[in-house]
């Protein structure tokens, strides 16, 4: 059965009191719309249709960063749930399958309980997402009768016996599209709130003689995002699950709590993160590597066996091959550095290659900006370069080559070659001790 998505994400998020749109706001590296695409995106759905009010360009532009595939609607006025699963409802006029609504600031919703839903679906016409809360606040009632959904009351217009009901709907509402759309059609604001709720399609079905029912999941999976506090919140819970996540993957981590990984983080088993670790987005590990103390990597990938920092910084585009040692104090960007070379102290290595079993001296640097363009720099494979040395880029280094300490290089250097470039030394005798002699006295 093809499978549609409906992300609502229209309204603003005036709590979050921002000029960027409430989806917008990140966990993980990850816009929070982003995160709600990716569960959905485990159905592998036909049609992501993303319906956007508030700061609609941004989030247009974020979900197509994101899915070449994903459709935008318009709701230029926010008059409610109903009316805004309206809006894709037209826009999937035709689609013969099921619709999953989703919203766009509830980021954790797991794939298996979507998959779960759509099971349920194949025995009735409409399935809601439930859960018991712990505090049912102001959350929509599920009212049962026996397995059977009646319908939803929102808390607004709920008696007091409704208030009293704790299994609550976490707003994922599932139907075969057509039958969606009809159901939204002949929803009313007729209500405390004066909106279109979704939540009145239950009723609706019911009364049309179609059958509706709850699949429930955890309450931690229906948290929605409404401020900055709920936002750090959403951070925490991100973290502690793909902390979770990694060690169940085998991955060792010596202080999980101060380890932070992205949406998309990927480590394989056997790598062993020491504290303090940070992975912006777009890092891969192998397996077998080590993550020293105080690292920070982003946009990078280390193969098997590579140890990296402590205080290292890997940069976009830093690609490491097997073995690869990475040391203290050490900024390595948009670089390959091939099997079994060393960067161990101090250096910059940005828009370089560098060859198998190099070895970079201390303090080495690639010139590799002139103030307005940057600059390629080749080193060859069993390159030494001493320590402090300048590659002034664009510069080659052949194979087998070596730089002496302190050496400036402003040309290539051929295969096998010393080069050398600095001011030859020169020792002034006693030059020191009657210096000390004057300045003393
Ligand atoms: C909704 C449900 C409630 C449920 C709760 C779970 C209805 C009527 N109520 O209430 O039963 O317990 O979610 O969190 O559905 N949106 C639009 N366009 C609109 C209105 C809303 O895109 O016109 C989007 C919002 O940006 C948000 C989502 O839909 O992402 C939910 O809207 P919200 O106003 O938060 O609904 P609740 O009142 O929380
Ligand atoms: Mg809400």
């Amino acid at each position: 059965m093809s499978v549609a998505l409906i992300i609502l994400a229209a309204g603003k998020g005036t709590r979050m009191k921002s000029d960027l749109p409430k989806v917008l706001h990140s966990i993980a590296g990850a816009p929070l719309l982003i995160h709600a695409m990716k569960s959905g995106a485990s159905l592998e759905p036909d049609r992501t249709v993303i319906v956007a009010g508030h700061g609609a360009q941004a989030v247009e532009a974020a979900a197509k960063d994101w899915s070449d595939d994903a459709e935008v609607v318009l709701q230029t006025e926010q008059l409610g749930t109903g009316h805004a699963v309206a809006q894709a409802a037209a826009a999937l006029d035709g689609f013969e399958g099921d619709a999953i609504v989703l919203y766009g600031d509830t980021p954790f919703i797991q794939p298996e309980t979507l998959e779960a839903m759509l099971a349920a679906r194949t025995e009735h016409d409409v399935v809601v997402l439930g859960f018991n809360a712990a505090d049912p606040g102001k959350y929509g009632r599920l009212i049962m009768n026996g397995g059977a959904l009646e319908k939803i009351v929102e808390f607004k217009d709920a008696s007091g016996e409704e208030r009293a009901v704790t299994l609550c709907n976490s707003g994922v509402i599932c139907a075969k599209s057509d039958v969606l759309s009809e159901l939204v059609s002949a929803v009313s604001d007729d209500n405390a709130a004066g909106e279109y709720y979704l939540t009145d399609i239950i009723g609706i079905a019911r009364s049309k003689g179609l059958s509706a029912t709850v699949v429930e999941c955890a309450e931690a999976e229906t948290m929605g995002i409404n401020s900055r506090a709920e936002l750090a919140d959403g951070e925490v819970a991100f973290q502690a699950r793909a902390r979770r996540a990694a060690m169940d993957n085998g991955v060792t981590l010596q202080a999980p709590d101060t380890v932070y990984f992205s949406h998309d983080t990927y480590i394989g088993s056997d790598t062993i993160i020491e504290p303090n670790v940070v992975f912006a987005v777009g890092v891969t590990v192998e397996n077998n590597a080590t993550i020293r103390a105080f690292s920070h990597l982003e946009g990078c990938h280390v193969s098997r066996g590579g140890v990296i920092g402590p205080y290292a910084r890997l940069r976009p585009g830093a690609e490491l091959a097997e073995d690869v040692k990475v040391g203290n104090f050490v900024e390595i960007k948009n670089a390959v550095i091939d099997t079994g070379a060393k960067v161990n102290h101090l250096s910059y290595i940005g828009d370089a290659h560098v060859g198998a079993r190099t070895n970079i001296g201390a303090g080495t640097i690639t010139c590799n900006y002139d103030g307005v363009f940057k600059h390629h720099t080749t080193i060859g494979e069993d390159v030494f370069i001493g320590s402090n040395t300048m590659l002034v880029a664009p510069v080659k280094l052949g194979r087998e080559s070596m730089t002496a300490t302190g050496t400036i290089v402003t040309h290539d250097v051929p295969d096998g070659d010393l080069a050398v470039g600095r001011v030859r030394q020169e020792n002034k005798t006693g030059f020191a001790r009657r210096m000390f002699e004057k300045l003393k006295n």
